[in-house]
């Protein structure tokens, strides 16, 4: 039977209690679908830099680089560990090091959920760009504490890293309703981002089928309150794909709703599935996370193992729940009677 082997890391706080629930799910879908998923979890989080004082041990790419997928939870619990360490020490870079250059955000509304916007009707995907710019990490601080004290944080664009992402993103549109937004700050920040333009409009020759659209991020946060159903296809840089994301979420029901996945395109190492929020402290043991961000992020690692069938079978499921209401309030219903319908819906 075919088996795919899945490395899991459920991370901290609801992290730990989302990834219960997707991995419940999938096994479900694997029985149903005549595959199996073969699971290694590892304890890799907070907790774990208390007791051997790092995130993950020094071989962790390593040990990941075997796995077909990983399925992450979420990774921070500020209390312990200083969120600037525990990023830096974990997802960063295992986005980075499997060169998961594209991430992926879906942002509509699944059946059954109300959008706190006029409108009811948009279907969103946001391509994130993962590995560098403003998130590369290239900076330091001097004179710390003292007079005179400098932070410098550089954002890093390079011509392989924006024409790469670009390239997804204009292959992305090509499948779906042609129209790309490109997202960027050209008219305040004049070197990364009319760089980012350029290479966005030289492309686009070879897209001809793909109507390219720039935008600045300002009226594109605007736009995706305004007129979100205007929008196809949305690429920005790693941090406005972030901000954006995070108000995707919020117009698709919230965070609990919103699912993603980190792709290495060219399969050269493992991609990586997991949620758009963080460990929520606020809820964390409180049994009342939304699981379904989770699930559909496992609906899309299954989309990229090539379990096309399966994939929509849970997408199937999930919006047959949230058809009847479940989820689709904040906190009415538990994480594992969210997770029993869902798998009721599945068979
Ligand atoms: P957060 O996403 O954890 O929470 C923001 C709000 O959304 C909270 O009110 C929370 O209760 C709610 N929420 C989040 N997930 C939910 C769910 N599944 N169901 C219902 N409500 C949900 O953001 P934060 O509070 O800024 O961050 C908390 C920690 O998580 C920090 O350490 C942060 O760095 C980290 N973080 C990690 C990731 C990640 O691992 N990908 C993403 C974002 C934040
Ligand atoms: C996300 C998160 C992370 C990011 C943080 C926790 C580093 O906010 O996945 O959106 O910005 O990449
Ligand atoms: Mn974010």
């Amino acid at each position: 039977m075919k088996t795919y082997r899945i490395a899991l890391i459920p991370g901290d706080g609801v992290g730990r209690d989302v990834t219960a629930a997707a991995w419940q799910v999938l096994g479900r879908v694997a029985d149903n679908s005549g595959f199996k998923f073969q699971g290694t979890e590892f304890p890799w989080s907070c907790a774990f830099y208390k007791e051997t004082g790092a995130m993950m041990p020094n071989d962790g790419i390593e040990i990941l680089r075997a796995f077909d997928a990983i399925l992450l939870g979420a990774v921070g619990w500020p209390a312990l560990v200083p969120d600037s360490v525990s990023l830096h020490g974990l997802l960063l870079p295992i986005r980075k090091a499997f060169s998961q250059y594209a991430n992926i955000r879906p942002h509509r509304l699944l059946r059954g959920v109300t959008s706190p916007l006029r409108s009811q009707d948009f279907d969103i995907l946001c391509i994130r760009e993962n590995t560098e710019g403003e998130y590369s990490g290239a900076g330091g601080r001097i004179h710390q504490g003292i007079d005179g004290e400098v932070a410098v944080e550089t954002s890093i664009f390079t011509r392989r890293g924006v024409e790469r992402i670009l390239r997804f993103a204009f292959e992305q549109a090509r499948a779906r309703r042609g129209r790309l937004a490109s997202v960027t700050k050209s008219n305040a920040q004049k070197f990364s981002m009319v760089f980012w333009d350029d290479v966005a409009r030289e492309l686009s020759s070879e897209y001809p089928d793909v109507a390219l659209t720039s935008y600045h991020i300002d009226a594109m946060a605007a736009r995706m309150v305004m007129a979100p159903e205007s929008l196809d296809v949305v690429v920005a840089s790693n941090l406005f794909g972030d901000i954006l994301t995070d108000l995707g979420a919020a117009i698709q029901g919230g965070l609990g709703f919103a699912a993603s996945a980190n792709i290495n395109p060219e399969r050269t190492a493992p991609s990586m599935f997991e949620l758009v929020h963080g460990s929520a402290p606020d809820i964390a043991h409180l049994g009342i996370a939304n699981p379904i961000a989770t699930i559909w992020s496992g609906a899309m690692m299954l989309d990229h193992l090539g379990e096309a069938g399966a994939a929509r079978r849970l997408m199937s499921a999930l919006e047959a729940t949230t058809a009847r209401g479940i989820a689709t309030v904040h906190g009415k219903d538990r994480t594992d009677a969210i997770t029993a319908a869902v798998l009721t819906a599945l068979d």
